[in-house]
Formats: structure tokens, C-alpha cells, sequence
């Protein structure tokens, strides 16, 4: 029962907050929206970066209201691909329901600006500027690429020699595009092999050989690519550098020279990174297709403690999903994308590394949609679609960056991954020495 008394206080209280509500009004650019344009938005956004337009300013964002709320509602802004509540990701890019509720009710309700002084922009680091200092070797192309105007995003490898005299190991790694309006992302590896190989040459999807290491991947608004502690990874002198290059053409022919900096360290690894890689050559989509599995699985025969994840497939591929179960039954995610888009490909980290016991079984399932139903269908109407390098081919794999727990076990990981590769090519593919 509600006394008279008690009554009115509820009363006054919802007036008091009613009150509130009318005072904070809806949201407005100086006190709401420029905080998270800043921090979610700007990295990309801002002039000289890859987005392209800036959103630095409140005429910026103003100018672009409809758009902004648009792209954050279907949240294909800011791009981040990992369905949230599976597994939790470093440097993660997706807006809370919060912040996209209020640049939403901000851009629909008439993209107020607000009092006071605009809260002034980030300061971004210049593009010339090495971001973990300066570097211990700095490899560069010897010669602009040039980027078309028009047409299809062009996807380069470059292969150029690091100079190294001795070995050395690798604790961090930059990569700096001269013109970041069209680098849309790098991948990285060195080639210590003796083979001879072209400067440069057209690549979609894989680079065409066997890299001696891995480095990392750059995309635009990323840090540095920092090893795990004690994981430097070692690069033996007369390396050469293998660089992957996403480029998209921005309507003018753009001339784009990258950089990468180097930072070595005298600790030898005590760890190693190990690319746990499922991967399935079995794909073959029939025209039309809208819905079709591919999947792999692979028991790891260590424990190992899972630091990220890499996933790959080209254009038809829409959902992605890897996971573990654990010798107890228990199911860890590993990723999980709904909407796969080959324009953003990221190279994820957890947000702290997962164990997984010996014993864990690890699986992957891909979903691709060889429909005309789907925009990214590079064949209109739809053909067949094989597995394959090319752009019109598919591929499907996922690469779990793992460190053993105990070093000493290394090489029987290495045999049971060396014995899955050899299966699921079924020798086609290499052919073992005799
Ligand atoms: C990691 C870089 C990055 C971040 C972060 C980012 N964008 Fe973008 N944005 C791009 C790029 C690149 C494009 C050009 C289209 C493309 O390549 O997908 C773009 C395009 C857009 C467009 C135009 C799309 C079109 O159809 O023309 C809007 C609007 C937009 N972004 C809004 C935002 C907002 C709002 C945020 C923050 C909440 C944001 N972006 C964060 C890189 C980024």
C-alpha cells in the first residue's frame, strides 16, 4: 500500500527526472558525439588516411549525419567483423549499444552541435613518423607503386631485400605506407629461401610462397605489430622481405612507396608462435549456392596457450566460425563472423591468450553464398566456384597463433600439423622428398 506521502515523493521524483532529461536533451555534438567520432572514427577519418572523408570536425560530421547513422546502424562502421559475446579480441573496434544509440538519436534528431568550444581533435602522429621510434633497419621500396585511377582493388606483392649482414631478431616490426589514401592493408613475411623471385608481382588472396616467417599484418588506424614477449622472431642475414599490399583505387591515379621499420632485440625467443593452420582444399560450390559448408578439424597433440587468430577465404565466404573443445567437454570460441567482408581482413589477438590442454580438439566451419542474391559474387550469374589463389576461386582457412606451453613438446606439434597438411592436400599438392 502507498501512503499519500510516499506517493508524492514518487511524484516529485519523477518530475525531478523528468527534468534531467529535458536539461541533458538529446545528444549533441560537443558534449556527446566529438568524444566518439574522435576515439572510434578519426583514426581513419582524418585527412591523408584512408577513409575518405574526415570526421574531425563538428561540420565534418554534421555534413555527413545521414550517412554516419546509416553505416553505424548495420554497424558495417566502423569495420570490425567478430560477432561480440564469444570471444573477447584486443583493440577491438565495435561501438557499444551506447555509443551507437547516440550517434544515431544525434544524426536522426538533426545533428545538433551544442554549447561551448568544440572539443579539440586528436592529434595524430604524422604520417612520417615512426610511432615505436626510430628504427634499427628501415627497408623500403626501392620504387613508387603506382595505383590506377579506376577499376578493381589491386592486390601486390613486393619482395625486397632487408641488406641484414648478420641474424638478428625481430621484436616489433612498422609498416609505413607514403600515401595511406590507398593502402587498405599489408601483410608481411621474410623469405630466407635462396629462390630467385620477381621485384613484384600481381597476388590475391596468398602470396604464391612459402614465407620463412610471418611478421604480421598493418591496416589503416592499427599499432605497430609488437611480438609477444619473449617471441622475437628470428630473421637469418640476406632475408628478403616479402610484403603483401592491399590497394584501392580513390578515382586518381596515386603513386604510394611504404616503408617498414624494424626493431630488433638481443633476447633470443624463449617462445616461439606457432600457426596452428586449418585449412580445407575441398570446395567446389555449385552455381547458385547459397548456403555451403566447408569444415576441418585438427587435435592438437600439446598444450598450447592460443594468443589470436587469423581467418582466410575470399569473396563468396560469409560466416566464419572456429572453436575448441576441450578434453573436458567444454566449448571455447575461437571466432565467430557473421558477415565476412574480404575488404577488412584483420589479423585478430586476444584480449589475453587462451589456454588449450593437449588434446583440444579444434574446428572450423565456413559458410559460402554462391547466389546471385549476393553482392559480392564475382561472377554474375554464378559459376562454379573451385578452390584456388585467384579472385574468382575460394579458399577457406584459419591460422591459431599459438605458443606452446612447454617449448621442449614444439616438434610434435610440428609433426601432427606437418601430417594434417600432407592429408588434407592429399599429395597433390607437394611431393616429399624421397
Ligand atoms: C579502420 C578504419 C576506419 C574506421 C575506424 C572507421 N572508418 Fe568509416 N570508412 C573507412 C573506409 C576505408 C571507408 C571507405 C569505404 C570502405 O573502404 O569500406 C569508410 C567509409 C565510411 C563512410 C561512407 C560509406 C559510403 O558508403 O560511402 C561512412 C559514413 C563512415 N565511414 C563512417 C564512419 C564512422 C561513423 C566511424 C566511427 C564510428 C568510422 N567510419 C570508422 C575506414 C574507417
Amino acid at each position: 500500500m502507498v501512503t499519500a506521502g510516499e506517493n508524492g515523493g514518487v511524484k516529485r521524483l519523477a518530475v525531478a527526472l523528468a527534468s534531467v532529461v529535458a536539461l541533458q536533451g538529446a545528444a549533441t555534438y560537443t558534449r556527446d558525439v566529438a568524444k566518439i567520432l574522435q576515439t572510434r572514427c578519426a583514426g581513419c577519418h582524418h585527412a591523408g588516411e584512408v577513409a575518405p572523408f574526415p570526421l574531425v570536425t563538428y561540420e565534418d560530421a554534421r555534413a555527413k549525419a545521414k550517412q554516419i547513422a546509416a553505416l553505424v546502424k548495420t554497424r558495417q562502421m566502423p569495420p570490425w567483423q567478430p560477432e561480440p559475446g564469444y570471444v573477447e579480441f584486443a583493440g577491438s573496434r565495435r561501438l557499444s549499444d551506447k555509443e551507437l544509440r547516440t550517434l544515431v538519436s544525434w544524426a536522426e534528431g538533426g545533428a545538433a552541435r551544442g554549447k561551448g568550444l568544440e572539443p579539440a581533435g586528436p592529434v595524430f602522429p604524422k604520417a612520417e613518423e615512426w610511432r615505436l621510434g626510430r628504427p634499427d633497419l628501415v627497408v623500403d621500396l626501392p620504387e613508387a607503386f603506382e595505383v590506377p585511377a579506376e577499376g578493381a582493388d589491386v592486390y601486390r606483392c613486393f619482395v625486397v631485400p632487408t641488406g641484414l649482414a648478420e641474424d638478428k631478431f625481430v621484436r616489433a616490426v612498422e609498416f609505413r605506407p607514403s600515401n595511406r589514401r590507398v593502402v587498405h592493408h599489408a601483410l608481411l613475411f621474410t623469405d630466407a629461401s635462396l629462390l630467385k623471385r620477381p621485384a613484384s608481382y600481381p597476388c590475391f588472396g596468398t602470396i604464391g610462397l612459402f614465407p620463412t616467417e610471418g611478421l604480421g599484418g598493418w591496416s589503416p588506424g592499427n599499432a605497430p605489430i609488437e611480438m609477444p614477449e619473449g617471441a622475437a622472431v628470428p630473421v637469418v642475414r640476406g632475408s628478403r622481405l616479402v610484403a603483401q599490399v592491399h590497394y584501392n583505387p580513390t578515382g586518381k591515379v596515386e603513386r604510394e612507396r611504404w616503408s617498414v621499420g624494424f626493431y630488433f632485440t638481443e633476447k633470443a625467443p624463449v617462445r616461439r608462435v606457432v600457426d596452428v593452420g586449418l585449412a580445407s582444399r575441398v570446395i567446389d560450390i555449385p552455381a547458385g549456392e547459397a548456403y555451403y559448408v566447408v569444415k576441418q578439424q585438427f587435435t592438437i597433440p600439446i598444450a598450447v596457450d592460443a594468443i589470436g587468430v587469423i581467418p582466410h577465404a575470399h569473396l563468396l565466404c560469409r560466416e566464419m566460425r572456429a572453436w575448441a573443445t576441450l578434453p573436458n567437454g567444454k566449448k571455447q570460441w575461437l571466432l565467430n563472423i557473421k558477415q565476412w567482408d574480404f575488404n577488412w581482413q584483420d589479423q585478430f589477438r586476444y584480449a589475453k591468450p587462451i589456454r588449450l590442454p593437449a588434446e583440444t580438439k579444434i574446428e572450423m566451419e565456413f559458410v559460402y553464398d554462391n547466389s546471385a542474391g549476393n553482392p559480392r559474387n564475382p561472377h554474375s550469374p554464378p559459376q562454379r566456384v573451385v578452390a584456388g589463389p585467384g579472385i574468382a576461386d575460394e579458399m577457406a582457412g584459419v591460422h591459431v597463433q599459438s605458443i606452446p606451453v612447454d617449448m621442449k613438446e614444439l616438434p610434435e606439434l610440428g609433426r601432427a600439423l606437418w601430417g594434417a597438411v600432407m592429408r588434407s592436400v592429399g599429395g597433390s599438392f607437394y611431393t616429399l622428398p624421397q
